[in-house]
C-alpha cells in the first residue's frame, strides 16, 4: 500500500526558530524541527513534504495545489492563524484534512493568540507540546486517513 502524503506547512517567521524567544519555542531551529519530523513520520508511515514561507500569498497559492500535492496537512500558520481568513478559506478549498499545530501553549500568551481561524476546519489542535507535538498531529492524520 502506498504510503499517505502529509504536507507540514510553516508560515510566517517559523524559519526563525533558534532565535526566537526559546522560553516559548525551545532552541531548535526550523531544520532540526524538520528532521525530527521526518522521524516521527517514517516510525508512522506517512510520506512527509515541507514547506515555509513569510510570505502570506506564497502560502496561500501553496494551499490551492495542496490537493495535488498531499493527503493530509499539519498546519502551523505562525501569528496567520489568529486573524487570516484569506488563509482559512484557502484551506477549506484544499479539501484535505489538517491538524493544527502550535510549538508554544497559545492558551497560555497573550489574548490574541486564542483565537483561531481554523476553529470548526481542522481536525484538531495540538498547543504547547513543541516538536513533540507535531508527533501528535501525525497520529491525528494517520488516524484519519486509514479510516
Ligand atoms: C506559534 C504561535 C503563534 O501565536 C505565533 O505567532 C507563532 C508561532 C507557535 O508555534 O507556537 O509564530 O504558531
Amino acid at each position: 500500500m502506498a504510503r499517505n502524503r502529509v504536507e507540514i506547512l510553516h508560515g510566517a517567521n517559523l524559519d526563525m526558530l533558534g532565535r526566537r524567544n526559546p522560553e516559548h519555542y525551545g532552541t531548535f531551529t526550523l531544520a532540526e524541527l524538520e528532521v525530527q519530523i521526518k522521524r516521527y513520520a517514517y516510525e508512522l508511515e506517512l510520506e512527509t513534504r515541507f514547506f515555509q514561507t513569510n510570505s502570506e500569498g506564497e502560502f496561500i497559492e501553496y494551499l490551492h495545489r495542496l490537493h495535488e500535492l498531499a493527503d493530509g496537512a499539519v498546519v502551523n500558520a505562525g501569528a496567520w492563524t489568529h486573524y487570516s481568513y484569506a488563509i482559512r478559506d484557502a484551506l477549506e478549498s484544499a479539501g484535505v484534512p489538517a491538524v493544527e499545530v502550535h510549538i508554544s501553549d497559545v492558551r497560555s500568551r497573550e489574548e490574541w493568540r486564542r483565537v483561531s481561524v481554523f476553529d470548526g476546519l481542522v481536525l484538531g489542535v495540538v498547543s504547547g507540546k513543541g516538536a513533540e507535538g507535531y508527533r501528535e498531529a501525525l497520529e491525528m492524520l494517520k488516524a484519519e486517513l486509514e479510516k
